[in-house]
């Protein structure tokens, strides 16, 4: 079967999406869980644009195995040299260049003619190659592109030495019909010289329909963001291209290296870091896919699951929630779990862990894999602490005012603070605001328990806004205000670390 590459680019066009910036650290926990996921390529994002961007590269390049790690650069030289020097001691590497094709965007944006945005781009694609193998170059807006232009582009990229060429339909405005005749045209134009790839944005709902109609006539990647996020409407949804492809395998007969029961996991994680929700009824991962609720099709279901079920729920690692451990489970089990549920993590994080998870064994009586999750998650994506919660507690109900005594430390000092408020949580925000003298604005404030029950594990993400910036922070704890605390100071810590950057 011919072989479909992945290219994920969540971390790249994915965080273009409103507010779903991410900090290094959490870039480098999603890039190695998409390592997880087996994704061929991740797009790591665009070393010029932010010190930030650099670092992320260069860390996800030194410390993530297993795909090959790229930044995107514009054809430009700069650009081109601030990329590979953020990429230069990954093992495996790619420059991805772009520049416009469209007459919209040469004549308005770029005020260049043809010619001069040709020449270029394949001056680019050389400078690049001087550095790294692995160059992909993308015609932006290609879809709007005259066609004859955009095939004497691409040849001339491929001759250049580009091993791939990427077509974006950058404004989401192709239709599957049009994009795959414009796919089997590139295909004839440059044969087998490189690897036809293939990005699409949903304005219009199509992203992932147009994505298939390319690999049913010869692209050979596919580039694409989990759950879909993405600048707009969003790119072409990883998991639902993957599941498409894999589930239709008569139709297409083409296959991926995609480890699909990782798919889940990969979802929430880059739902809870960036703060976007999946909708219910999103295809794959949304809560609803699997839930049946007609009476017709749940018994037909009972007699025989194919009648309703075209995938099971289990390739995409849905697993009914499965009842692990408790309290008098052992530092090898609890180590045996994490193991099992895929995290690759340090003895000292594990021994770190153990200890949260002994804390949360008292508070809760069954531990399930999504408290363990969610345990990993918000441990292992925590910023450098100038603030951290030492202890809370509260006072509240139908007729008391509710009261909160917050102790928190900061930097080696610790303050304690009592507020009253119109409810818990006001209350301790006003406390930790007043100990931590800052003056960032709530913009958000979300709650969610992860498993069910009245001793659930609660996580609150919260996001605050100072200065222009808008940061995310998340805290999970069987007492949903305890929780709230710490989302709150996670945030602060947050904009902290922006400060000094
Ligand atoms: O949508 C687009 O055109 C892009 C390019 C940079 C590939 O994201
Ligand atoms: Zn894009």
């Amino acid at each position: 079967m011919r072989k479909i590459k992945i290219f994920d680019t969540t971390l790249r066009d994915g965080e273009q999406s409103p507010g779903a910036s991410m900090n290094v650290e959490e870039k480098v926990q999603l890039a190695k869980q998409l390592a997880n996921l087996k994704v061929d390529i991740i797009e790591a994002g665009f070393a010029i644009s932010s010190p930030g961007d650099f670092d992320a590269i260069k860390r996800i390049g030194d410390e993530v195995e297993g795909p090959v790690v790229c930044s995107l650069a514009r054809a430009r030289e700069e650009d081109i040299k601030k990329a590979w020097e953020a990429l230069k001691d990954a093992p495996r590497k790619r420059i991805h260049t772009f520049h416009s094709t469209s007459d919209i965007h040469l004549k308005y944006q770029f005020r260049v003619s043809r010619e001069e945005a040709l020449r270029r781009s394949v001056a680019m694609v050389g400078l690049a190659r001087s550095y790294v193998e692995d160059v992909e170059f993308s015609p932006m807006d290609a879809t709007r592109t005259e066609i004859g232009y955009l095939l004497e582009v691409v040849e001339a990229v491929v001759a250049a030495g580009a091993s791939t060429v990427n077509i974006p339909d950058t404004v989401g405005y192709t239709t599957p019909e049009e994009f795959g005749a414009l796919i089997g045209a590139i295909r004839q134009r440059i044969g087998n010289k490189a690897v036809i790839s293939v990005h699409c944005h949903n304005d219009l709902g199509l992203a992932v329909a147009n994505s298939l109609a390319a690999v049913a006539n010869g692209a050979g990647q596919v580039e694409c963001t989990i759950n879909g996020i993405g600048e707009r409407a969003g790119n072409c949804s990883m998991e639902e291209v993957v599941m498409a492809l894999k589930t239709r395998r008569d139709f297409f007969k083409v296959s991926t290296d995609i480890n699909t029961k990782e798919i889940v996991r990969t979802s929430r994680l880059v739902s809870k870091i960036t703060g976007i929700p999946v909708q219910p009824n999103k295809a794959i991962v949304g809560a609803n896919a699997f839930a049946h609720e007609s009476g017709i099709h749940q018994d037909g279901l009972l007699k025989e699951k194919t009648t309703y079920e075209i995938m099971r729920p289990e390739d995409i690692g849905l697993q009914s929630t499965k009842l692990v451990m408790g309290k008098h489970s052992g530092r090898h089990a609890f180590k045996t779990r994490l193991k099992e549920l895929g995290f690759t993590l340090s003895q000292e994080e594990i021994e770190g862990l153990f200890e949260r998870f002994k804390r949360l064994a008292d508070q809760k009586k069954d531990i399930y894999d999504e408290d363990l999750e969610a345990l990993v998650s918000e441990a292992t994506a925590r910023t450098p602490e100038l603030f951290s919660l030492v202890d809370l507690s509260i006072t509240s109900g139908l007729t008391q005012k509710p009261t909160a005594t917050v102790k928190m430390k900061v930097g080696e000092e610790i303050f304690d603070r009592m507020e009253h408020g119109d409810g818990p949580v006001d209350a301790t925000y006003k406390a930790i605001v007043a100990i931590s003298n800052t003056k960032s604005t709530l913009r958000s404030f979300d709650v969610k328990s992860i498993t069910g029950g009245t001793d659930a594990l609660g996580e609150v993400s919260v996001s605050l806004e100072e200065e222009g910036r808008v940061v995310r922070g998340n805290g999970a704890d069987t007492d949903i205000i305890v929780a709230a605390a710490k989302a709150y100071i996670d945030a602060l810590n947050k904009l902290a670390a922006r400060k000094k950057s």
